[in-house]
């Protein structure tokens, strides 16, 4: 997968894009990633401007147009195919593991990151897609950006040990992660629970079902909607949170 940022802080990217996961994903050639400074593509003169003062008045600077457009239509010359362009902002849609998953299938996506006060509105007309990493405002797009890079790149086929461990993560079915544990076997009076020494797979994998299923329940009521449960596991749940006194909507009465 190729992955062009056009950004006024590529500095910014260095330690992310050559970090652990990422750093080996581009050493492999899983990812090409390439910076592209929007000050390339600055209004002709001493001041390299990028940004200016919005019509109709009020604090801070909004980037300009032109510079935008140049950039993006550029870039998309610099190799096939042309990109997916994702626009960050915090009024994109929300970004999850289900925009990161379809991104995964694309063979080039192009960020751009805004920044300052915000962005003339006509740049929005260059994204084919909007994406918020969540309701807060930061001061540019580029955090996002390495967010939505980093959630991409390791779905990619080879990225991680394991060609499977993206895919069978619960958060691509829709649900929390069930508890992990590693050595020591006891450690300050906190035991690994039995059953992950029993070397009974079939029983390990239906323990951690059910604690994903438990956790997500609990901690985050709101994902169950769209969770792939089985008859048994809605039961379950509907059972759990009658017990606990939570309200129900229709989907799991
Ligand atoms: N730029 C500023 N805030 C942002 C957010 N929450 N998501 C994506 N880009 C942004």
């Amino acid at each position: 997968m190729r992955i062009d940022i056009i950004t006024l802080f590529p500095d910014m990217f260095g330690p992310v894009l050559d970090g652990s996961m990422l750093g080996i994903a581009r050493e492999r050639g899983h990812l090409e990633t390439h910076l592209h400074d929007l000050r390339g593509w600055a209004l002709p003169g001493v001041h390299r401007q990028v940004d200016d003062s919005p019509y109709g008045g009020g604090p801070g600077m909004v980037l300009r147009p032109e510079p935008v457009f140049a950039a993006v239509r550029e870039v998309q010359t610099m190799a096939e195919p042309r990109g997916t362009v994702v626009l960050l902002t915090p009024q994109g849609e929300r970004f999850d593991q289900a925009h990161a998953e379809s991104f995964a299938e694309i063979e080039r996506l192009v960020l751009v990151c805004g920044r300052y006060e915000g962005f003339d509105e006509r740049i929005r007309t260059l994204a084919d897609i909007q994406v918020s990493v969540g309701d807060y405002v930061l001061s540019g797009g580029e955090l996002g950006a390495m967010i939505v890079i980093d959630a991409v790149s390791r779905l990619l086929p080879g990225v991680l040990g394991g060609e499977t461990s993206a895919q069978e993560e619960s958060f691509s079915l829709g649900l929390l992660e069930y508890p992990q544990y590693t050595r020591p076997p006891v450690f300050e009076g906190m035991s690994v629970p039995d059953v992950l020494v029993s070397g009974d797979h079939a029983r390990i994998a239906r323990w951690r079902r059910s604690q994903s299923v438990e956790r997500t329940s609990r901690l985050r009521p709101d994902m169950l909607e769209s969770a792939r449960l089985t008859n048994e596991e809605r039961a379950l749940v509907a059972r759990d949170a009658t017990e606990a006194g939570m309200p129900q909507d229709e989907e799991t009465r």
